[in-house]
């Protein structure tokens, strides 16, 4: 088997595009504004922007840099950095990259299905007059159904295969050219039609007033692991991306340009869905319900309108989904592909369909499988479903570990000139601010999230 080629994003543009498209995601517009809501409004937002800034960009970039550098999937891209003793350990950390974003895939298409699926209900009417408690009573009919789970998150993960398929300019650039506009437009029409009929003075202070007693440990690890999962950092997708990109593009505003758009959106989403929430006088609407269950409440009680609405919302969340969905199969099948093992389309096929074995097992963990516990014997997981225990290893564990070896990985183990070189900036002082993060804030300040992610030190 020839090994297929490594080929290059059209422009710096489509690379944003498909970049921005696998950072903005579930992750932007269900759960960001959920966990806002349930930790304090502005507290929440204002050390997420910080911790974007701090910690989010040097790292984009240091991961940018490593795919670009080595012009190679992640675990291939590490290995190639050098052959002795040290390097070899530093395989591992690719492994590492390879295997994470496939964990995440088997619970993230999962959720993906369920937005395809309120897309679809919402279009056909099944939410129209709602009786009180009907709409959990839909949300968990759902999740008590592994028949219903398992279908539409097949679907999810078909698509993905069939973009991925197609390889990196008629599959992943198609898509991303005709899903993020389409994202970008129903997100605004979404946030005009909610500052229009909705609360929105309440909401620009929610999300912007920070009450300063709300900052806690707590709220601080949290924000954290919320803008590593938000920018896919730690999983091969940005690093798979970066591989893609050709010598001439500044990795810095490449960085920088993800950050800002993944924050916007996230913002966005909340100003989306605040205002109107706010207006209907559901008060309590946090929690992953928000989505799933108050806001069909909410459109249910605007009308026709709102069944407009409401399949555009459910729309928006299933195009996020799918563009982080191809960026999290993308590295195992540029790795399967690029090694000569098979043909990209082969490779996303056998790939996809790996995990979605995985992830019948993940749809069937609120149900059939709740009760099972795989790592019950030990006192941590106590409690924990498989759909539990795959995303704490892989989103919380995996994941932040990778981010944090990364660093040191740049900052301490490959050679500096190698690295000037590739940021393109010189010795000036933003390369060399950049540099002392990645070398000592980013290490330590992720050490404490990953300790708090296994030990919950933060309480
Ligand atoms: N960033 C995506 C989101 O916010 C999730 C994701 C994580 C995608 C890791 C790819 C890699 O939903």
């Amino acid at each position: 088997m020839q090994a297929a080629k490594h080929e290059h994003w059209t422009s710096s543009f489509t690379f944003l595009l498909a970049a921005v498209g696998s950072a903005v995601g579930l992750g932007n517009i269900w759960r960001f504004p959920y966990i806002v809501a349930e930790n304090g409004g502005g507290a929440f937002v204002l050390i997420y922007l910080v911790i974007v800034v701090i910690f989010g960009i040097p790292l984009l970039m240091s991961e940018l840099m490593i795919g670009r550098s080595a012009q190679k999937p992640p675990l291939s891209a590490i290995q190639s950095f050098g052959t002795t003793r040290a390097h070899k350990l530093w395989q591992a950390l690719g492994w590492s990259y390879l295997l994470v974003p496939l964990g995440i895939l088997t619970f993230y298409s999962v959720v993906a299905g369920w937005t395809l699926d309120y897309a679809v209900n919402t279009a056909i009417g099944s939410f129209n007059n709602l009786q009180d408690g009907e709409s959990a009573k839909i949300f968990h009919t759902l999740l008590a159904s592994p028949g219903e789970q398992i279908f539409w998150m097949t679907v999810s993960i078909g698509i993905t295969v069939a973009i991925v398929a197609r390889g990196l300019k008629s599959g992943l650039e198609k898509s991303v050219e005709i899903l993020m506009p389409a994202l970008f437009v129903i997100l605004i029409v979404l946030v005009l039609y909610a500052s229009f009929t909705g609360d929105f003075m309440r909401s620009l202070r929610f999300m912007f007033e920070p009450d300063f007693s709300k900052i806690t440990p707590k709220l601080v690890l949290l924000a954290a692991g919320q803008a590593f999962f938000s920018l896919s950092l730690g999983s091969g997708a940005i690093m798979v991306y970066g591989s893609y990109l050709t010598k001439d593009i500044s990795i810095p505003k490449m960085a920088v340009g993800v950050a800002i758009a993944d924050t916007f959106v996230a913002l966005l989403a909340g100003f989306a869905i605040f205002p109107i929430v706010f207006s209907f006088g559901v008060e309590n609407a946090s929690g992953p319900g928000l989505v799933f269950v108050t806001l069909p409440i909410v459109f249910n009680d605007m009308g026709w309108i709102g069944q407009i609405f409401g399949v555009l919302f459910f729309l928006l969340l299933a195009f996020a989904a799918i563009t982080s969905t191809i960026s999290l199969l993308e590295p195992m099948v540029a790795e399967l592909s690029e090694r000569g093992k098979f043909k990209r389309a082969r490779a996303a096929l056998y790939t996809g369909a790996a995990f979605w074995v995985v992830g019948i097992f993940v749809a069937m963990s609120s149900n059939i499988l709740k009760d099972v516990h795989p790592l019950g014997f030990i006192g941590r997981f106590h409690g924990m479903n498989i759909e539990q225990v795959i995303e704490f290893f892989s989103a919380n564990v995996f994941m932040v570990l990778n981010g944090m070896l990364v660093a040191i990985f740049i900052g301490w183990s490959i050679k500096r000139s190698l690295t000037l070189e590739e940021m393109g900036m010189g010795g000036s002082v933003v390369f060399k601010i950049w540099f002392l993060l990645v070398r000592f804030l980013v290490p330590i300040g992720v050490l404490f999230i990953f300790l708090d992610g296994i030990f919950n030190i933060s309480g």
